[in-house]
């Protein structure tokens, strides 16, 4: 079985674990073997170790999670010693998902970062609504993702892929994905955590349910104003029917993440359920890196109600 294409990244299939939903690996491998995934993305890691933020930290709604982590992880080189090594042996594409307060701090830490062997993959998070609040680089507008996305390009070495994952801005999605492709990014990850507040008021970042139709509006019209660009959609994919509303949209491949905090079986399943479907596992993305901007190609998209399937 081949998996979808991703220029310098082989996924075995187009199911990812999206960063922060599958903490160190070790407490999802029971669940979901991580050498059956397509990959694995780690929660984000920065240069220092960071307790995380005060409680609470996730409030379940209705629809979805409101959640402010702050990111809590051990540091690189925490991460390199006692996380990393499980993964690689346990057979993931490890994708490390890093996070900075500065430019120069994005520089040091993937300068560091791509010494470590086992590394499948970059994913740079620029999605969290709630970076300013702790600490961390606030990426607003496309200037702030050039600079940050050239220094990460500049220092890691040219054998990994740099994959931007983007705000979920639906209005402002095409011109962040881009300016991710033009600054060196081989895949953007679109419709992360929407900017949210928890009950006191904090920011936070709404995932699951609530958000999956304004990440699947991401994905098409990202897939329509840059079409040779591989797209990865995440926001409330839980079901193989929601995986392949993403694929038709255009996706090249999807992340679980809410989805797994309630069922940690979600993305074996959804491995399984897409095995048993060719065209979800050949995606519609391109195999070649080429030209961001091209025509738009026409996206195939069913408006017809009687046509859905069953969730
Ligand atoms: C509890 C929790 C922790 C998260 N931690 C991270 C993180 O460390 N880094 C990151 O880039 N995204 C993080 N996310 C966002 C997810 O990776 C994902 O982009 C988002 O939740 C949308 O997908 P979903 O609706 O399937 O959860 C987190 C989400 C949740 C719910």
């Amino acid at each position: 079985m081949s998996g979808p294409q991703i220029p310098g990244l082989a996924l075995r299939n187009p199911v990812i674990i999206a960063a922060g939903c599958g903490g160190t690996g070790r407490e999802l491998a029971a669940y979901s073997p991580l050498d059956a995934l397509g990959a694995f993305t780690t929660r984000t890691i920065t240069l220092n170790p960071r307790p995380g933020g005060p409680a609470p930290r996730v409030v379940e709604t209705p629809s979805g999670l409101v959640h402010s982590t702050g990111c809590p992880n051990p540091g690189l080189e925490g991460f390199l010693a006692t996380e990393l090594p499980p993964l690689v042996q346990a057979g993931a594409r490890v994708v490390v998902s890093v996070a900075a307060a500065s430019v120069q701090e994005y520089a040091e830490l993937v300068r560091r970062l791509g010494r470590a062997p086992g590394i499948a993959a970059v994913e740079v998070n620029l999605s969290a609504p709630d970076a300013a609040a702790h600490g961390l680089f606030d990426v607003r507008e496309p200037f702030h993702m050039t600079s940050v996305l050239t220094a990460v390009l500049r220092e890691l070495p040219a054998g990994i892929p740099v994959l931007a994952k983007l705000r979920p801005d639906v209005l402002r999605v095409v011109e962040a994905a881009r300016t991710a492709v033009e600054s060196g990014a081989v895949a953007v990850v679109v419709g992360g955590p929407q900017p949210a507040a928890l009950p006191d008021g904090r920011a936070a970042g709404l995932s699951g349910p609530a958000v999956r139709p304004l990440a699947l509006r991401c994905v098409t019209e990202v897939r329509a104003a840059l079409p040779s660009l591989p797209v990865i959609g995440a926001g409330g994919i839980g079901t193989a029917a929601d995986a392949r509303d993403f694929l038709r949209a255009g996706a090249t491949a999807v992340q679980v993440g809410t989805a797994l905090l309630h069922d940690p079986t979600a993305a074996a399943r959804l491995v399984a359920e897409l095995a048993s479907d060719d065209a979800a596992l050949a995606g519609t993305a391109p195999a070649e890196p080429s030209p961001p901007v091209r025509p738009s190609r026409p996206v195939q998209i069913n408006t017809d109600p009687s046509q859905e399937q069953p969730r």
